[in-house]
């Protein structure tokens, strides 16, 4: 008999942040897991949305993008980093960042080569590379500032590498790449003639003073860079899944051939809608950086005050924490406990490692929520104390 099921399904397994989202859902608790914002979207974009589906944009757009949506992503794209695209060959609209990083990797890297990938990583990077038949090679971003020994980097490229993955600010760390370490990336990928995938869907959700710098900025690099990016944090629109890939021409081709027969395209509608958004006022990303910043610095204090170690975020909105005060042999353990005893859902660390033994001791929880939200999450955690469980 035959299986039943590719053998390359079987290399990865189901999405543990959404596996958190269902026992969240079942044990009635908050969930400060899967990072999705519990507040509403900006009201002009929705009504933006409401008028495209009354006015019957309802069938398939372009499907590379709605031209609308990518005039005002080319605008922007000149207005914040000065890089210029041509909107009728450079950018392709997908369905979310996650289907243009698929996308992209199914169309430029072919079985066997290698991709570089910092870690802790964000976890669809893996099956991202196994469904095009890529090895992944990992190079450990070091705690407590996530800096990379620019050695191991070194190592990792060889004639090997077809491209580098580079998500800036950073899921589940929130750091932010230098301009210093991302010189070094880009000399390496012109050394090694590798490309790099980057994605940038937290750019505008920044603390501290940190800036955001686009990788293909720097010398000979905006021809062998994938810009990724989407409107699902920027505008707290996780589920309208509309994104964006910018690329010189021949990687966009390739890239659009696979998006054409993956999806076909994004939602018509919600591209009307992410266009409007992006011409919001400069204010709008001052407010929203700000509002995560007042969350970030409500959260982390109350974390360590109920026993987390935390690593400060410098940008998106999640925060890494050690548990090793509690003297739980194993993340998985301790965040089922907490989800069921605690009622707070976070992700075992274990999950953004290659090498699970690397986050045993290490949970990450987002602050996307309502202050309202965070509070009934700190209240709950202050009351958890969990059962150690019998060491095995
Ligand atoms: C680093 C990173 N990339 C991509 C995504 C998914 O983005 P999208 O909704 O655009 O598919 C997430 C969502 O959590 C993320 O953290």
């Amino acid at each position: 008999m035959r299986d039943l099921v590719s053998e390359r399904s079987t290399r990865f397994t189901e999405s543990v942040i959404r596996q958190m989202t269902r026992l969240c859902n079942q044990h009635g608790g908050v969930n400060l897991a899967q990072g999705f914002p519990d507040f509403p979207a900006p009201e002009p974009i929705k009504r933006e949305a409401a008028r495209a589906v009354l006015a019957d944009v309802n069938q398939y757009a372009i499907t590379w993008g709605a031209k609308r949506l990518r005039d005002a992503l080319v605008a922007r794209s000149k207005r914040t980093s000065g890089l210029d695209y041509d909107p009728e060959t450079e950018i392709t609209v997908c369905c979310g960042s996650t289907e243009c990083m698929a996308s992209t990797m199914l169309a430029l890297v072919n079985p066997g080569e290698e991709v570089i990938v910092f870690e802790p990583f964000y976890e669809n990077y893996g099956p991202d590379a196994i469904l095009c038949g890529a090895v992944p090679r990992f190079v450990r971003l070091r705690e407590p500032d996530w800096t990379f020994d620019p050695a191991e980097l070194e190592r990792a490229f060889s004639n090997r590498t077809k491209a580098i993955v580079i998500n800036t600010p950073n899921n589940p760390t929130g750091k932010v790449f230098s301009r210093g370490e991302l010189a070094l990336v880009a000399a390496l990928c012109v050394k090694w003639n590798a490309l790099a995938f980057t994605d940038e869907i937290y750019e505008h959700i920044l603390y501290d003073g940190a800036g955001h710098m686009r990788l293909a900025c720097l010398d000979g690099m905006r021809e062998r860079t994938v810009t990724i990016g989407g409107a699902s944090k920027t505008y707290a629109v996780t589920g309208w899944r509309v994104g964006w890939c910018l690329a010189s021409p021949a990687l966009t081709a390739a890239i659009r051939k696979v998006h054409d027969f993956l999806t076909v395209g994004a939602p018509a509608p919600l591209q009307e809608a992410v266009a409007a958004a992006l011409e919001l006022p400069e204010d709008y990303y001052h407010r929203l950086a700000e509002d995560y910043r007042q969350r970030r610095d409500y959260l982390l204090p109350a974390l360590e005050a109920a026993g987390f170690r935390t690593f400060v975020p410098r940008g998106a909105y999640y925060v890494m924490t050690d548990i090793s005060g509690f003297g739980y042999p194993d993340d998985v353990a301790f965040a089922r406990a907490l989800v069921a005893e605690g009622g707070v859902a976070a992700v075992p660390g274990s999950s953004f490692y290659s090498d699970p033994v690397a986050g045993r001791q290490r949970l990450r929880f987002h602050f996307a929520r309502r202050r309202e939200t965070l509070e009934r999450a700190v209240e709950r955690l202050q009351r958890f104390r969990p059962h150690r469980p019998a060491r095995t």
